[in-house]
C-alpha cells in the first residue's frame, strides 16, 4: 500500500474508462440543442434563460432576468407573472392540441389504464382547482399530498399550481411519522391522499396512515383543516365527517370553468422535504417562473424531446424527479407519457419492458438501482420483449457504474439508444450535469460536463480549481433559474448548509456547494463520485466509494456493490464491500471473495482492495434507491446497527447481519 501523504483535499482518480459512444447520426443532425448553444450560453448567461423563458407563456414578461444582489437569495425574471397549471395544460389545448394523450395511466392490476388526453386534464384541474378552492384553500395556504402514482395525484398538484397553493408531496411510503412532522414544518391546511394504492399485487392502504399523521400533528401544535381522499382501491377507512372528505364528492362535483390566476415569478410552487445527514428533514423551497424554465428547458434539451415522443420517467412523484420530469417539465412541453403506479416485478419481473412495448415508449428516464437489479435477473427478461421503439436512455439519482450503463444501453437500448446520465439534485430542481445527445459523447459512468446555461467546477478545500485528472468538491458557481430559494421557514440554515463552505470572495461570488465529491478525468469530463460522506480515508488516501463499487460490478458475477470505509484497529482505516451476485451466477463459487478482492486488485490497484467481501442477498437502500452506507459501516464495525427508519426494508439489516455472522470465515 502506499505512503504518500493526504492530497490536498482531492479525492484520488482511480478508474479509467476508454469506452465511448457517438451520437447517432441522424439524432445529432436533428438535435433540440447543438455544440454551438454551448458557446451562446457562456457569452451571455441572462440573455440565454431569457431565451428559454420565452418557451413558457407569460401573462406579464419580466424587467430583469437574474436579482442576484443579495446572494444566496436569487430571484429570476423579476416583475414576470404566470401561471404553472396554465402553462402545463390549458395552453396545450388553446393551441388545438387537446385531444393529444398527456398520460397513459398504467394501474399496477394488469388491463387497468386510462388514457387523459390535455383537454381532460384541464377539466380534471379545474374541478380540482375549485374544490379546493372550496374547501377553503386560498393563495399562499399550503396543501399535502400523499398518494400512490395515480392521475389524481398529478391533478392535485396542478390544482394547486392553478391556486397558488404551494403543495408539499410526500412520499407514500412515508411513515405517518414522517407524514406529521411535514404537515407541521409547513402548516399544511389540507391534506389529499387516497385509500390506498396498489404495490406488488395487493391493496396497500394509505389513509390510516393520514388518519395517524392529522392526530400526531395536533399533538406538535398544528390542526389540519380537511382531508381530501381519492377511492383507489375500495378498501375499508375510518371516517371522520368533520374532516374527511370524498375526492368524488367534491371534485367530480365541481365545475370544469376555472379560471386561472397569474402570480409572481417568485410566487412559492412547492416545498420538497429532504432529508439531511442530520437534523430534521429540509423544507426545499421552489418558486413558479424560474422553476418552471428549468424544468422545461432541460427535458426538452437533454432528452431532445420530439413532438411524437411517448416519454416514460419511472420516479414516483414523491421525489423531485417525480416533480420536475413527470409533473411540470414534460407537462410544460405537452408531452405524451406514461404514468406507472406499481413496482416493476408486478405480476412478474417484465412488467416494465411490457409496457414500454405495448405504449411504444421512445424516452425512457429510470435510476440506476432500477438497472443493477434487472443486471441481476438477467437479460432473458428485457429480451423476450420488443423495446426497438426506445431511442434515448436517461438514468439519475446516483452514479451509473459504467458496467450497468453499458448494460442498459446494451441490452435496454439495442446500442441505438444514446445514455444520457443526469446529475442534478432536489435542491437544483433541474438537470445541471449531463451530456447532450445530439452533441456529446457517452463515456460510461462520466455525466459529462455542465449543460449550457450551468456553470460547474471541481475545487480543492481551498476552492482552487483542481486540474484534470484529479477530484475534488463539485460546486456550482452561478446561480441557475431552478435553484432552491430558501429551506422553508429557516433562511439561516439554507445559508449555512449550502453557501457557507465557499463564500464570496473579492474576486468571486459565493458558490453552492451540492455535497458530493466529483472528478475531472484527463479530458476534463466530469464523474460524480456521491456524498462527501462517504468518502473513505485508507492510508492516506481519499477514496470514493463509487470507483470500487464499479469496479465490483465490473465483474461478471457482481449486479451490484456497496463499500464502505471500515475502522481497523491495526491498519487504519480498510475498505470493506458487500456485493450481490447476479442470478446466473449461483453462489459465485467457493472462491469468490479472492476472485472479487484480486478483481478490484487488477482494476484500480492493490491500496482499494478490500480487506473484506461479504456477499448478500440485498442492500440497505433508502426509499428512493440511495444506498445508506451508513448501516453497512455499522456492521463492518461490527457496532449495533443505528437507525433504519428510513429504510424501505427494514429486513434487510437483517438478512445482511445474518449473512455476515454465518460468513465470518470467507471473509
Ligand atoms: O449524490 C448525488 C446523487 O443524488 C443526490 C441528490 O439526491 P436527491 O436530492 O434525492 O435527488 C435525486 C434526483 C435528482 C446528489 O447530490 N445523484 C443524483 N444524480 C446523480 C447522482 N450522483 C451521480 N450521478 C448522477 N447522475
Amino acid at each position: 500500500m502506499s505512503t504518500e501523504p493526504p492530497d490536498g483535499g482531492t479525492l484520488s482518480n482511480l478508474l479509467k474508462e476508454d469506452r465511448r459512444f457517438e451520437p447517432p447520426a441522424e439524432l445529432a443532425e436533428h438535435a433540440n440543442l447543438k455544440q454551438e448553444a454551448y458557446e451562446r450560453a457562456a457569452s451571455d448567461r441572462e440573455a440565454f434563460w431569457a431565451e428559454q423563458a420565452e418557451r413558457l407563456s407569460w401573462d406579464q414578461t419580466w424587467d430583469r432576468v437574474l436579482d442576484w444582489d443579495d446572494p444566496p437569495f436569487a430571484k429570476w425574471f423579476v416583475g414576470g407573472r404566470l401561471n404553472a397549471s396554465y402553462n402545463c395544460v390549458d395552453r396545450h389545448v388553446e393551441a388545438g392540441r387537446g385531444d393529444k394523450v398527456a398520460f397513459h395511466f398504467v394501474g399496477e392490476p394488469v388491463g387497468d389504464t386510462r388514457d387523459i388526453t390535455y383537454a381532460e386534464l384541464k377539466d380534471l384541474v379545474s374541478q380540482a382547482a375549485n374544490a379546493l378552492t372550496d374547501l377553503g384553500v386560498q393563495t399562499g395556504d399550503r396543501v399535502a399530498i400523499y398518494m400512490p402514482m395515480i392521475p389524481e395525484a398529478v391533478v392535485a398538484m396542478l390544482a394547486c399550481a392553478r391556486i397558488g397553493a404551494p403543495h408539499t408531496v410526500v412520499f407514500g411510503g412515508f411513515s405517518s411519522d414522517a407524514l406529521a412532522s411535514r404537515l407541521e414544518d409547513c402548516q399544511a391546511k389540507v391534506v389529499v391522499t387516497a385509500d390506498g394504492g396498489y404495490r406488488r399485487g395487493s391493496a396497500s392502504a394509505l389513509k390510516p396512515a393520514v388518519d395517524e399523521a392529522v392526530v400526531k400533528a395536533a399533538e406538535l401544535g398544528h390542526t389540519v383543516d380537511k382531508v381530501l381522499v381519492v377511492r383507489r382501491t375500495g378498501q375499508d377507512v375510518t371516517w371522520n365527517d368533520d374532516l374527511d372528505v370524498w375526492w368524488h364528492d367534491a371534485v367530480e362535483s365541481a365545475s370544469t370553468e376555472h379560471a386561472p390566476e397569474a402570480f409572481d415569478s417568485e410566487h412559492p410552487l412547492y416545498v420538497m422535504y429532504t432529508s439531511g445527514t442530520t437534523g430534521k428533514p429540509k423544507g426545499i423551497l421552489h418558486t413558479t417562473g424560474g422553476y418552471l424554465t428549468g424544468a422545461a428547458y432541460t427535458h426538452w434539451a437533454v432528452f431532445d424531446l420530439k413532438p411524437d415522443d411517448v416519454y416514460w420517467c419511472t420516479a414516483d412523484i414523491g421525489w423531485v424527479t417525480g416533480h420536475s420530469y413527470i409533473v411540470y417539465g414534460p407537462l410544460a412541453n405537452g408531452v405524451t407519457q406514461v404514468l406507472y403506479e406499481g413496482t416493476p416485478d408486478s405480476p412478474e419481473r417484465g412488467r416494465w419492458w411490457d409496457v414500454i412495448e405495448q405504449h411504444g415508449v421512445t424516452l425512457f428516464y429510470t435510476a440506476p438501482t432500477a438497472i443493477r437489479s434487472f443486471m441481476k435477473q438477467g437479460r432473458e427478461i428485457p429480451d423476450q420483449r420488443d423495446l426497438s421503439s426506445l431511442r434515448l436512455l436517461g438514468s439519475v439519482g446516483e452514479p451509473i457504474n459504467p458496467e450497468a450503463y453499458v448494460w442498459y444501453r446494451h441490452v435496454i437500448g439495442g446500442d441505438r439508444t444514446p445514455v444520457v446520465d443526469t446529475w442534478w439534485q432536489t435542491e437544483t430542481g433541474m438537470i445541471m450535469i449531463s451530456p447532450l445527445p445530439g452533441v456529446t459523447h457517452g463515456k460510461p459512468g462520466s455525466a459529462m460536463i455542465p449543460i449550457p446555461g450551468i456553470a460547474a467546477d471541481v475545487v480543492d478545500d481551498d476552492g482552487k480549481s483542481v486540474p484534470d485528472g484529479s477530484g475534488g468538491y463539485l460546486v456550482l458557481t452561478e446561480p441557475w433559474p431552478a435553484m432552491l430559494r430558501t429551506i422553508w421557514g429557516d433562511d439561516e440554515r439554507y445559508k449555512d448548509t449550502y453557501w457557507s463552505r465557499y463564500p464570496a470572495t473579492e474576486d468571486r461570488g459565493a458558490w453552492y456547494f451540492a455535497g458530493d465529491g466529483a472528478k475531472k478525468d484527463t479530458d476534463g469530463d466530469l464523474w460524480v463520485l456521491g456524498r462527501v460522506d462517504d468518502v473513505m480515508n485508507v492510508s492516506g488516501h481519499r477514496l470514493s466509494t463509487t470507483e470500487i463499487e464499479s469496479a465490483l460490478v465490473s465483474h461478471p458475477k457482481v449486479a451490484e456493490a456497496a463499500v464502505v470505509g471500515a475502522k481497523d484497529e491495526d491498519t487504519g482505516p480498510a475498505v470493506c464491500a458487500f456485493v450481490i451476485l447476479r442470478d446466473e451466477a449461483g453462489d459465485g463459487g467457493a472462491d469468490i471473495v479472492e476472485e472479487l478482492r484480486n478483481h478490484v486488485r487488477k482494476q484500480i490497484g492493490p491500496i482499494a482492495k478490500p480487506r473484506q467481501i461479504m456477499i448478500v442477498p440485498e442492500l440497505p437502500k433508502t426509499r428512493s434507491g440511495k444506498i445508506m452506507r451508513r448501516l453497512l459501516k455499522d456492521v463492518a464495525e461490527h457496532r449495533e446497527v443505528g437507525d433504519v427508519t428510513t429504510l424501505a426494508d427494514s429486513s434487510v439489516m437483517d438478512l445482511i447481519s445474518q449473512g455476515v455472522d454465518s460468513g465470518k470465515d470467507e471473509a
